[in-house]
């Protein structure tokens, strides 16, 4: 793709006053709409073979569990021009957050999810503190024309895990970011094929640092 407008400065410090004071922010918007249409295109093209059931856990820990999720899942890749057009946007995103807030965010991996209808994702954290480097947690939501009665909501809960304080709808272009130790959620079922791209912002990890 050819090279794009990357957000305002002041769409910036909007999402880092929000990170400071709540840890949260949900923008109706955020990247250029021709890269949306761009990521939407790709993402509803990819057949079932493209992507792999998704997991629980990472490496060791990995496991299916059908009870708690079933969306289907790929790594974006920098080798695809769309991919690489979303990857560097958030590249962008992660120099923007670290200026602002010294968060240290190191680097960034994001996967497409397809959600076929009846699928779910039951209230999870995305990280436990001291456990994993992922820190900030970033959903972009590829669906045109979502009703609200086509269900695949995103509920943010209060980190006492009980009282929602956010419910998104998978908007097309809807932006979400939050603190990924922070704040539980869950997709509620989903009633259409419902496509986003989620992805996390992690720290070094101190194992493959480099020593000194
Ligand atoms: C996830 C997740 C939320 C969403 O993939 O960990 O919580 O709205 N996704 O797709
Ligand atoms: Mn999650």
């Amino acid at each position: 793709m050819k090279a794009l407008i990357q957000p305002l400065e002041s769409t910036y410090d909007l999402i880092a006053d929000a990170l400071a004071d709540r840890g949260y922010c949900i923008l109706p918007q955020l990247l250029p709409p021709e890269l949306n249409i761009a990521l939407h295109r790709r993402v509803a093209r990819l057949d079932d073979t493209d992507f792999q059931r998704a997991g629980i856990g990472r490496d060791l820990d990995f496991q299916l569990n059908n009870s708690v999720r079933q969306d289907q899942t790929r790594w974006l890749t920098a080798d695809n021009p769309t991919d690489r057009a979303y990857i560097d946007q958030m590249a962008d995103f992660r120099l923007a957050i670290n200026r602002r807030l010294f968060m240290g965010l190191f680097d960034y991996e994001s996967h497409y999810a397809h959600y076929p209808p009846g699928a779910f994702y039951k209230k999870h954290l995305d990280a436990f503190k001291g456990q994993s480097n992922r820190v900030l947690t970033t959903v972009l939501y590829l669906n045109p024309e979502w009703q609200a009665d086509d269900g695949g909501q995103l509920l943010i809960y209060a980190s006492d895990s009980e009282t929602v304080i956010e419910t998104v709808n998978p908007n097309f272009g809807t932006f979400v970011i939050f603190l990924s130790e922070q704040f539980p959620h869950e997709v509620v079922k989903s009633l259409r094929d419902r496509y986003s791209i989620a992805g996390w912002f992690r720290l070094q990890d101190p194992l493959q640092a480099p020593a000194i």
